[in-house]
């Protein structure tokens, strides 16, 4: 069911250090920072030959990550991102093998305007999984 890893997610605390980490120290083309109210992120997309990282940093009282990096003060891998066909049929059969999808269970628009869903980690080996409909 699942396909290609769209991206790996990293939470962390100081965008533009991390920018800099991923532009100057590790050589990859990193995208401008881009906020995000409606996630609660700004994020800034590193293009790698065959996926995406993308460094999120906290925007706003209510982010999501907020509480994930005081627990990981260096920061550290958030979720991880597979591509599905179809959103809908994916989320359908998780619940029905007993997967618990987070918020309401419709898909909402992601980061790359697409629907997203996101799969509760205890049921994923302890990682947040995140499905886009390819
Ligand atoms: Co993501």
């Amino acid at each position: 069911m699942i396909g290609r890893l769209n991206h790996v997610a990293i939470a962390v605390k100081d965008l533009a250090a991390a920018t800099k980490l991923y532009r100057d120290t590790l050589g990859a083309t990193v995208s401008e920072a881009l906020p995000q109210p409606e996630h609660g992120v700004t994020v800034v997309f590193v293009e790698l030959p065959n996926t995406k990282v993308e460094l999120l940093e906290p925007l706003g009282a209510a982010s999501p990550i907020a509480k994930f990096l005081e627990k990981n003060a260096d920061g550290g891998i958030h979720h991880v991102c597979y591509e599905v066909d179809d959103i809908l049929v994916s989320r359908d059969h998780l619940r029905a093998m007993g997967a618990r999808v987070l918020g309401d269970g419709n898909p909402r628009i992601g980061a790359h305007g697409k629907p997203v869903l996101f799969l509760h980690p205890k049921d994923f080996n302890g990682t947040l999984v995140e499905l886009e409909q390819a």
